[in-house]
């Protein structure tokens, strides 16, 4: 039977659906796009209920026009300033001297059993690695004899009310949520290599409202964390530093823009028209340059101080890798590296197959990335409880062990 895989990436500037039908392991062919300009949807977070569903309706039904298909239920990004994220341990006994997939649901379940404010809501349990008898760095330790098992995870929460907003929206689109990945992970997806997640490396994704930072060391994600600042910044201080409207000034930037003053000439001008006025205005390209620097010096500060306060400042050998809409400005890379004093690149989702000319830019990693999710992650279903639910006892888990196996070989690589 062929599988279809649907993804919508619920962004400030842009809300994108894409339906990908699985060919092998490890390629999608993208059959239907819907990308809609966004309304309702600031820094990430949704602000106008029906704005937003609008926006949603208008990018499933188009997908749907591009595919033939019927879009039942997807994946769906979350960001926005709300999310956080900690590191649990959880650990048990090894009733049967051999461990199995109930033992390892069992470690899982306690460590996800943490005290979580009732606002809140747990939105992806990462295990990143066991340990049995003390002993570290345990990949599948499915069938391995032991005592004590111990498991390391990545929880991530967000705000209950923000999440059931975005599962308002998505509802009245007529779709069904499958599950919702931060989209740092999603973007992770497609723009980080195995050997850079092995090596430490951190992605970050600069859209319009949010920035989105994960950490990778040994393989797997140990800190993650979205910024409330993003592209819609730099627009608003050229608006405000070239008193222009908010429009122009986004052209002007995609256009003219550059991150680094030092590389434009002092004699480089381009020419405007300000709306409703009848005769154009030179501008001076350094001063674009100047008030964009400034903006995107600020943003990666602050993405230093995060790295610094994750603890990962200095264990990234394979430094960072910029995507989102903003990374595709020119110097961007140049000003980062200064910054963060670390290797940059920037990438964006490639070799991709099927409808895919508007898909091969940074401001579609995540959107690309959640295809990706669903086909790496499809098995091992963590289910995230909703609000108030408990952490389900050993004799309600279901765990296929198969599945439970597969499932911990794709995580831990
Ligand atoms: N060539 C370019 N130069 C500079 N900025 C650009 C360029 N192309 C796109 N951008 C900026 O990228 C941003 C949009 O990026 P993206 O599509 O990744 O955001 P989003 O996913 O909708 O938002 P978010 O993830 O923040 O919720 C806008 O601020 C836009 O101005
Ligand atoms: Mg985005």
């Amino acid at each position: 039977m062929e599988e279809i895989v649907v993804g919508i990436d619920v962004g400030t500037t842009k809300v994108c659906t894409l339906v990908g039908r699985v060919e092998d392991v490890n390629s999608i062919r993208i059959l239907g796009v819907g990308i809609e300009p966004s309304d309702g949807i600031r820094k990430g977070v949704i602000v106008d209920l029906a704005a937003a569903t609008q926006a949603i309706t208008h990018s499933v039904e188009r997908a749907e026009q591009t595919s033939g298909l019927e879009i039942e239920s997807a994946l769906v990004s979350l960001a926005g300033a709300h999310v956080s994220s900690v590191n649990s341990r959880g650990a048990t006994a090894i009733p049967g001297g051999v461990i199995d997939a109930v033992d390892m649901a069992h470690a899982l379940d306690q460590a996800r059993a943490i005290a979580i404010p009732h606002d809140r809501e747990i939105v992806h349990v990462i295990q990143r690695g066991f340990n049995v008898d003390g002993q570290d760095g345990i990949r599948t330790p499915v069938g391995m004899h032991g005592y004590r098992l111990e498991v390391e995870t990545h929880i991530i929460t967000a705000a209950a009310a923000t999440v059931d907003n975005l599962r308002q929206c998505i509802g009245s689109a007529g779709v069904e949520i499958q599950g919702f990945v931060l989209n740092p992970l999603a973007s992770a997806e497609v723009v980080l290599t195995e050997q850079e997640r092995q090596m430490g490396v951190a992605v970050c994704d600069i859209g319009g409202g949010t920035t989105d930072l994960a950490i990778y060391v040994d393989g797997n994600v140990w800190h993650t964390m979205v910024l409330a600042v993003g592209g819609n910044h730099i627009t608003q201080d050229i608006a405000h530093g070239l008193r222009l409207p908010v429009t122009q000034a986004e052209e002007v930037k995609k256009q003219q823009g550059h991150a680094v003053r030092s590389e434009i000439g002092a004699e480089e001008y381009f020419s405007i028209r300000p709306f409703g006025e009848d005769h154009s205005v030179q501008i001076n390209r350094q001063d674009l340059a100047h008030i964009i620097e400034a903006r995107t010096s600020e943003i990666f500060a602050l993405i230093m101080q995060e790295i610094k306060r994750s603890g990962y400042d200095g264990l990234l050998p394979a430094g960072m890798v910029l995507t989102g809409g903003t990374s595709a400005l020119p110097g961007i890379q140049r000003v980062a590296s200064e910054v963060l004093n670390m290797h940059v690149h920037t990438a964006q989702p490639e070799n991709l197959k099927g409808l895919v000319d508007r898909l091969n830019s940074p401001a579609y990693a995540t959107s690309v990335g959640l295809l990706h999710w669903a086909l790496t992650m499809r098995e091992h279903e963590l289910a995230p409880s909703r609000r108030g639910k408990r952490p389900r006892s050993k004799g309600e888990n279901n765990v296929n062990l198969d599945k439970a196996k597969d499932w911990i070989k794709r995580l831990l690589p």
